[in-house]
């Protein structure tokens, strides 16, 4: 279980954990793992691997990884049950925020994120990844960028499309209300 600790993958310069926290717990813009369901984390992990998606760090650290080291520890930090550690502080409403997870806004065709991503957040296996606990700046991040048509790893997710309907402070306010749960 040390295995995200010391780090994983021959010649692997850095751990999981000097980025993403001793509990996978994330940091800013670095994403929260711990419970993240095992096939997202896979499936991300091949598609910065290939390019697919693009990061600098995660090209490096995911081409050093075999196929089963990535399911191991995909599986890792599927079962780290953690506490949210994380709190407001994007500047959003977050009565606004509740309103878009719990039942979107039609008006604007923005579905209710808690549609997809469970019913509070909490994520459901194996492709819809928590929103629940993840950390706000990340989470902010990833709706600008498929805003942006900057991430584009998952055209079927509609991720992008949702993004492109909401305004940037719609954005702080889903995030900072994401971090209440
Ligand atoms: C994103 C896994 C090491 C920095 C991610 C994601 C996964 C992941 C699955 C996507 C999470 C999501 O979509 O919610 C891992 C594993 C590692 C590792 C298994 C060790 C083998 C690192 C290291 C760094 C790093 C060493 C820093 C040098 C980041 C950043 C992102 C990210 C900044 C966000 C990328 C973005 O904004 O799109 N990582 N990671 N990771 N990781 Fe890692
Ligand atoms: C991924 C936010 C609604 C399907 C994500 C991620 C965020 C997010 C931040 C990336 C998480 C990560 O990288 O760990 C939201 C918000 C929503 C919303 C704020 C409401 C405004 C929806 C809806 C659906 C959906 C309604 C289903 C139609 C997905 C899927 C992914 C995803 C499948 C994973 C994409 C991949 O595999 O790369 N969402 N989401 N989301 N979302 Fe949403």
């Amino acid at each position: 279980e040390t295995l995200a600790i010391v780090g994983v993958g021959k010649g692997q310069a850095w751990s999981c954990a000097s980025c993403h926290g001793e509990a996978g717990q994330g940091n800013l813009s670095t994403p929260r793992l711990a419970g993240l369901p095992a096939e997202y984390i896979v499936k991300q992990l091949h598609d910065f691997s290939s390019g697919l998606r693009t990061n600098e760090s995660m090209l490096v650290v995911a081409k050093g990884l075999s196929s089963t080291e990535i399911e191991d520890v995909a599986r890792y930090y599927e079962q780290i049950g953690l506490p949210s550690t994380v709190s407001p502080g994007m500047g959003g409403e977050l009565e606004r925020g509740r309103i878009l997870a719990q039942q979107g806004d039609w008006k604007s065709n923005v579905p209710a994120c808690f549609s997809c991503h469970g019913m509070s957040g909490e994520g459901v296996a194996p492709g819809f990844p928590a929103l629940a606990g993840q950390q706000p700046d990340y989470i902010f991040a990833q709706l600008a960028a498929w805003q942006a048509g900057e991430r584009k790893n998952s055209p079927q997710s509609l991720m992008d499309g949702i993004a492109k309907q909401m305004s940037v402070q719609d954005m702080r306010s889903v995030s900072d209300y994401l971090a209440t749960l």
